[in-house]
């Protein structure tokens, strides 16, 4: 009996999933999808909405716990995140192929957000890089590493614009501007996809949070949203769209609420924009329980929230099941049709086909695969690579950095000797023991020729009750023995018998990320009095923030001849630390995100509209539109970041002066490397559209080039525009560019002060 039940599941499998080519068209996918659809119940087709997390029961016996095994046998699992490696995705994936009634391969997901077992520096690291060839780069070894693992379907990029320091997901993005992010996300998905989904080495994409998570009310985490329509259009929307452009198979819904409707159930957004505008065909996951959250929104029950999520165009339900407990009486109630859960399934069933499951449901589970793919030197290398590009020079007051490969340097701070903190949040996948810290990467790149004296100095925080919100997943703050002034003293004795201070500061990975959102974005007090002392000691002193988010460090700035933020820049943090202090690579970073000198700025981002009382300069003035307690300008602005040499731009050139709908404006600049140190510098254009419908940004970027250039060199840049370029969504929400006047800025910052005019005629 027990082999005829194991025997007729295989039959109706080679029946109902007669493999197919690879590659072919749509109709065949249609043809096949049809015709295992005619073949399932209501039931079964339920079953595949269902996304679910394998619970406890992982490490011995079944890969599953017996309530998700069941659920695969029963038909009722689509996907299933959270399993890892070969041997355990195959044994969970024979689950659905052999024991399930028609045996539809299960999806395998994880969120691979930057590198698997590589750890990459956090998003807003890598996007500081402003290297797209770079950001493509890790996402394509990401890919390589999940799928030799068993994974196929990646919850990234997360294209989150966010103008809001305070929001802890900040760190999970590209930053605030709209343009960038769309190239990120666009070199994201590409890197993931690399445009053949039927590889075993490439990934599905889902870009998240669909929509607006990054403007949530006061940087406070899942919490509203309320924005104009015109904002979400010209500001929020373009990189989700730009992923949607570059193929994305899957789309992840929000958390929060879009115009008064939470996004997991909002027609309008997973409907109207995203598959009716923008054409998007893959499928619509919801985030972790957002569907369930609904009834906290005031939504209604679960089996409203649910039937409102499906027919807003929701297709898959992430972990909480309300699809798979209310659906089909929704169904006999008529409050859902059959229509539109086959509509759902069908898009489920589509994306499986699209991998090549059908063709072969084992096909990302090869045992050879993991140690020939995973953590090699050479990913390790573009690891190192990645993490020094990412770090950006804020000040280097008389070229203190970099430093000399001799003498006796202080190297202190928590986070110079602590490996749990290098990876950065959001890196489940990672493994902290690989991980190079920052001792071990002085050691590495100097070890002989210098001597370094290393002190901890402070604790990351000396608050127990804060240290035990940021360990939940593991120890992140470890709150020394010795007090505070022992600490200090220590640190201080290694200062004054040093040439050179290197201090480490900074947050700890889990002080940014979801749900761990501050309002205070400054150093925790115990560090700010371990940079004062050390300032007080006259050595020169470098200053080294390692945080997940923009910070207000304008003390620190004040204090150090030298701030590099680093971000936490992944598995070879320390190496590429030492790279860049010593000069082994000249930092090319450069801001994606506002830094503001408080929180009272907030939200503080380049792209601002004019009011109608613009305050003229620094200077406070009266009935002006600024503050009494604070300038108006940021601590450092967005594109900014130095180098080791200095660029001088000259000869900004437009080749005509007026611009028609049919051609295009060739706009050039020189830049010069004048300093003694060859060079990157990445050359940003911003346009001013001066007079129009809506008001609009005072400058909005519109293009960059990362170029090297050697020192003495001078390099011409060419950047082209057309109209295209220069549109925008209207109040009416069309979308074209309007004649008159604009200005064109080019430079290394969003300060850029070049600049030029031309038409739109
Ligand atoms: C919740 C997060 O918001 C989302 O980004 C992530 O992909 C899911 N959990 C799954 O881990």
């Amino acid at each position: 009996m027990k082999k005829l039940i194991f025997i007729l599941p295989a039959l109706l499998l080679l029946m109902s999933c007669q493999p197919k080519e690879s590659g072919s068209g749509k109709n065949d996918m249609d043809a096949f999808v049809n015709d295992l659809m005619s073949k399932m119940t209501i039931q079964e087709k339920i079953g595949q909405l269902n996304l679910v997390t394998p619970g406890g029961g992982i490490l011995t016996g079944s890969v599953v716990s017996t309530d998700v095994e069941s659920k695969i046998k029963n038909g009722q699992v689509g996907g299933i995140f959270g399993v890892y490696g070969p041997e355990k995705t195959r044994q969970a994936q024979k689950l659905a192929v052999e024991e399930s009634r028609l045996g539809i391969p299960m999806l395998f997901g994880s969120d691979v957000i930057h590198g698997y077992k590589t750890t990459f520096p956090l998003p807003l690291g890598l996007a500081s890089s402003w290297d797209m060839k770079l950001i493509e780069k890790t996402a394509q070894i990401a890919a390589k590493e999940a799928t030799a693992d068993g994974i196929f379907w990646n919850f990234s990029p997360m294209v989150d614009i966010s103008r809001d320091p305070r929001w802890g997901r900040i760190s999970e993005g590209s930053g605030e501007d709209p343009y960038l992010g769309s190239q990120i996300a666009r070199a994201m998905v590409k890197g993931y996809q690399q445009d053949d989904l039927t590889r075993s080495n490439t990934m599905m994409s889902t870009v998240k949070h669909f929509a607006l998570y990054g403007a949530s009310e006061a940087g406070r985490d899942y919490n509203t949203v309320d924005m104009s329509r015109l904002r979400m259009f010209n500001d929020y929307f373009p990189p989700y769209k730009a992923a949607v452009d570059e193929g994305v198979g899957c789309v992840m819904s929000s958390f929060n609420d879009v115009d008064g409707v939470p996004a997991s159930g909002n027609k309008w957004l997973l409907t109207d924009v995203l598959r009716n505008q923008w054409g998007f065909d893959g499928f619509v996951v919801s985030d972790y329980t957002s569907v369930n959250e609904m009834i906290a929104h005031g939504m209604g029950d679960l089996q409203a929230v649910s039937a409102l999520a499906l027919k807003a165009g929701l297709d898959m339900d992430m972990v909480g099941e309300g699809f798979l407990t209310t659906l089909e009486k929704s169904l006999e109630e008529g409050k859902v049709s059959e229509a539109d859960i086959n509509l759902a399934c069908r898009r489920v069933l589509e994306a499986k086909y699209k991998l090549g499951l059908f063709d072969d449901p084992y096909r990302y589970f090869d045992d050879a695969r993991p140690a020939k793919d995973i953590l090699t030197a050479e990913n390790r290398k573009v690891a190192r690579e990645a993490a020094a590009r990412t770090m950006v020079l804020l000040k280097n007051e008389e070229q203190l950095l970099p430093l000399k490969k001799s003498g006796t340097i202080a190297l202190v701070g928590p986070l110079v000797d602590s490996r749990n903190n290098m990876l950065g949040t959001w890196a489940p996948t990672g493994e902290t023991r690989y991980a190079v810290t920052v001792k071990e990467g002085f050691e590495n790149v100097v070890g002989e020729s210098v001597n370094v004296l290393y002190a901890k100095g402070a604790n990351i925080s000396d608050d127990p009750e804060f240290a035990a919100k940021i360990n939940v997943f593991g120890p992140k703050i470890d709150i020394d023995e010795r007090s505070p002034e022992a600490m200090i003293s220590e640190a201080l004795a290694a200062a004054k018998k040093a040439d050179v201070v290197v201090a480490v500061v900074g947050e700890a990975t889990e002080m940014t990320g979801e749900s761990s959102s501050r309002t205070d974005i400054s150093l925790p007090e115990c560090q700010k009095k371990l940079v004062r002392a050390l300032a007080k000691t006259g050595k020169p002193l470098v200053v080294v923030n390692m945080s997940g988010r923009p910070m207000t460090i304008g003390e620190e700035n004040e204090l150090a001849g030298a701030l590099l933020q680093v971000w936490h820049a992944g598995v070879e943090t320390g190496n590429a630390l030492a790279d860049v202090i010593f000069g082994d690579y000249n930092p090319s970073g450069k801001l994606t995100a506002t830094f503001p000198r408080n929180v009272g700025q907030i939200p503080i981002y380049y792209a601002m509209r004019n009011t109608g009382r613009p305050q003229d300069g620094e200077q406070f003035t009266k009935f002006k539109s600024n503050y009494l307690d604070v300038s108006n300008t940021p601590l450092f602005p967005f594109g900014y970041g130095l180098s080791y040499t200095s660029f001088e731009y000259k000869e900004l050139v437009l080749d005509k002066s007026t611009l028609t709908n049919t051609d295009e404006i060739k706009v050039s600049v020189s830049v010069t490397n004048t300093g003694n140190f060859d060079g990157e510098e990445v050359v940003q254009l911003y346009v001013r559209d001066e007079v129009a419908s809506i008001t609009l940004p005072l400058r909005e970027l519109k293009g960059f080039q990362k170029i090297f250039i050697p020192k003495g060199d001078t390099k011409e840049v060419v950047f082209t525009l057309r109209a295209g370029d220069l549109a925008f969504y209207h109040s009416d929400l069309s979308f074209s560019a309007e004649p008159g006047e604009f200005t064109v800025f080019v430079g290394g910052d969003s300060n850029a002060s070049l600049s030029a005019k031309f038409s739109l005629e």
